[in-house]
C-alpha cells in the first residue's frame, strides 16, 4: 500500500484497486506539486469539514473520475446542491460504514466546518476525521483538530498510520500533537497540515525528537511511505 503525502492535509492511498483522496486541495495549494497521475482513477475522495484547504478539488475529481466522495451529511447536501449527479456517501460523527475498500469511521475534530461561497458562510456540519481500514492496515487522518482526550479511544484502533497536524493557529502545534501521539499510540505517523501558509509554519524534525514511542515520517508533499 502507498500512501501519498501531496501537501497541506492532502493524502493519497493507493491499495488494492483503489485510490482514496482524503481533503484534495490541489489547484490553490501552494506547496502542491502538480502530477496528473496523483487525480488519474481516484475511486473515493474523502472530506474531513467544508474548509476551502480541504474540499478543494473534491467535486471536479470525483466528476472526473466517477469517484464516490464521502463526507458528512451536511457537506454531501452542500456539494449535491452544486451538482445533483454527485455520487456521495453521506456519514456522520462516530459512525462507521463497510465500503468496497474496507471501513470507514468519522472520528470527531476540534474544528469548525463554515462552507464559504459569495462572501456567505453555510453550515457545513461538524467536521471531522477517518479511520480507514484498507487491506488489513489502519489508517488515521484526523483532519484539522485541536487536541482533544477523545483522542485517547485511538489507542485502541491499534493505527498503523496516523497522519497529524501540527502547524498551530487552527490546529494542534507541535506540542499538542505530541501530546496526541502519545494518546493514539500509531505505529508511523506523518506530520501535516504545516507550511503551507504564514499562520502554519512549524517545525517538523521538531515533532520527531518530541515523538518516542512513534516513528515520525516526515514527507515532503509528493512524497509516499509504504504499509
Ligand atoms: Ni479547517
Ligand atoms: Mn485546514
Amino acid at each position: 500500500m502507498k500512501c501519498t503525502f501531496l501537501g497541506h492535509a492532502a493524502v493519497l492511498i493507493e491499495a488494492l484497486d483503489y485510490k482514496i483522496i482524503i481533503d484534495p486541495f490541489l489547484t490553490h495549494n501552494p506547496v502542491y506539486k502538480k502530477n496528473d497521475r496523483d487525480i488519474d482513477g481516484i475511486t473515493h475522495v474523502l472530506i474531513t469539514h467544508a474548509h476551502g484547504d480541504h474540499v478543494g478539488d473534491a467535486i471536479e475529481i470525483a466528476k472526473k473520475n466517477n469517484a464516490l466522495i464521502i463526507s458528512n451529511a451536511e457537506i454531501a447536501t452542500i456539494l449535491k446542491s452544486i451538482d445533483r449527479d454527485l455520487n456521495i456517501h453521506a456519514m456522520h460523527i462516530g459512525g462507521r460504514a463497510t465500503v468496497d475498500f474496507g471501513t470507514v469511521k468519522m472520528t470527531p475534530a476540534l474544528h469548525g466546518s463554515g462552507y464559504v461561497e459569495n462572501d456567505m458562510i453555510y453550515d457545513g456540519g461538524t467536521p471531522c476525521g477517518f479511520l480507514l481500514k484498507v487491506a488489513d492496515k489502519t489508517i488515521y487522518h484526523a483532519g484539522d483538530t485541536g487536541l482533544t482526550y477523545d483522542m485517547k479511544l485511538l489507542e485502541n484502533s491499534l493505527i498503523d498510520l496516523a497522519f497529524l497536524p501540527i502547524g498551530g493557529n487552527y490546529t494542534m502545534d507541535v506540542d499538542d500533537a505530541v501530546i496526541a501521539v502519545d494518546f493514539i499510540k500509531p505505529d508511523k505517523v506523518v506530520p501535516i497540515h504545516y507550511n503551507t501558509f504564514d499562520q502554519i509554519q512549524a517545525d517538523p524534525n521538531d515533532f520527531k525528537d518530541k515523538v518516542s514511542q512513534s516513528d515520525v515520517i516526515i514527507l515532503n508533499p509528493g512524497e509516499y511511505t509504504e504499509l
